[in-house]
């Protein structure tokens, strides 16, 4: 089995998801701006998986300052806070990991805890935090498991498992939990545009873990819903507003619209550090814009005309009516009827 990230020999270490599937490759983060290189370039991406990411980077960012007298320190480690946070803007995961270091930190600093003391503690609790994630990612998976009929044809967009987390994934760790449970489950990977999420990384995870995925255009998806061919839709979450709307990956907003004209389903698996109470609606929620050229060819080809206006944003807002529910590690939420 793969692994996202690990902390291995004084570095965090990325299985480089721009390379998938075709070549596995590691990067290796020895600093605080590496992770946020990393985490921009999409070297690591999923809103989980950016979180434990942003937590090793200031646990580098620790190390690197553990010599210095505390207040260089404690700025050091404000300086690579705020890096790590500016890195991508629309999963709340990242300040969330982000803030939770910070308040080590600063507990642990009024305990009279010097620097080097106060950088090993910052790494236990980056290790944790990963360790966390995985563990909640299974109970969020038995809870949405249960929700699944046997057989189940199961619709999901962008990529919410392993690779956007952890381990385990939130959106495929319930289908993971459904097949170890023994229901057969078989699963549609939208292919995701513009950067193939869903093709390049939802179809090589689970051909890995031997479960039945079929890839499709992101346009193929109404007729396969029209035609009775999806049971359930399952898609992950980069930022859930105090009022349940969700942010994910674009194209997510269409997919529910869809789900709800043909009466399938539509969950969202997040766990509670993805819900931002300090964020009103979806409409409060900043959508990041990425460049003009994953959409005007790929890595090989140009194939939009030299010139041409682009908007990508990566991602969009499902109000919380069109959310069947919302499937955390503490149980179920759905909009009232
Ligand atoms: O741009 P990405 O690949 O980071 O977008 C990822 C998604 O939209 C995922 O669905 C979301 O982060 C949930 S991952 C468990």
């Amino acid at each position: 089995m793969f692994f996202t990230l690990r902390w291995h020999e004084g570095a965090v270490e990325f299985i480089d998801q721009r390379r998938l599937p075709h070549s596995i490759a590691i990067v290796r983060c020895e600093s605080a701006s590496a992770v946020a290189e990393a985490i921009r370039d999409l070297v690591v991406r999923g809103a989980p998986a950016i979180g434990c990411a942003a937590a090793y980077g200031y646990a580098l960012a620790a190390l690197a300052a553990r010599h210095q007298p505390l207040p260089e320190f404690q700025q050091a480690l404000r300086e690579a806070s705020a890096m790590l946070e500016a890195s991508r803007p629309t999963a709340v995961n990242l300040a969330w990991a982000l803030q939770r270091m910070a308040r080590v930190a600063k507990e642990s600093a009024a305990t009279g805890n010097a620097p080097t003391g106060l950088a090993q503690q910052l790494l236990h609790e980056a290790l944790a935090i990963s360790a966390e994630d995985v563990s909640i990612n299974r109970r969020l998976g038995e809870q949405g498991a249960a929700l699944l009929p046997d057989p189940c044809r199961v619709l999901t967009h962008c990529n919410a498992g392993a690779l956007a987390t952890a381990g385990h994934g939130t959106a495929l760790g319930i289908i993971r939990s459904a097949v170890e449970a023994g229901k057969r489950i078989s699963v549609y990977a939208d292919e995701t545009r513009p950067v193939l999420q869903g093709a390049r990384l939802t179809a090589w995870e689970l051909m890995q873990s031997g479960i039945p995925v079929t890839l499709i255009t992101d346009s193929a998806a109404g007729h396969l819903m029209a035609q009775g061919e999806i049971d359930a839709v399952i898609v992950g979450a980069d930022r859930v507003a105090a009022n349940g709307d969700v942010a994910n990956k674009i194209g997510t907003y269409m997919v529910a619209v869809l789900a709800r004209r043909h009466n399938i389903p539509f969950y969202v698996a997040c766990p509670l550090s993805t819900l931002d109470s300090s964020t009103p609606t979806g409409r409060d929620i900043v959508i990041e814009e990425r460049p003009a050229h994953e959409v005007t060819g790929d890595t090989t080809i140009r194939w939009a005309p030299e010139g041409v206006t682009v908007r990508n944003p990566a991602f969009d807002i499902t109000p919380f009516d069109l959310v069947t529910a919302l499937i955390t590690e503490h149980g179920i939420w759905q909009p009232a009827p």
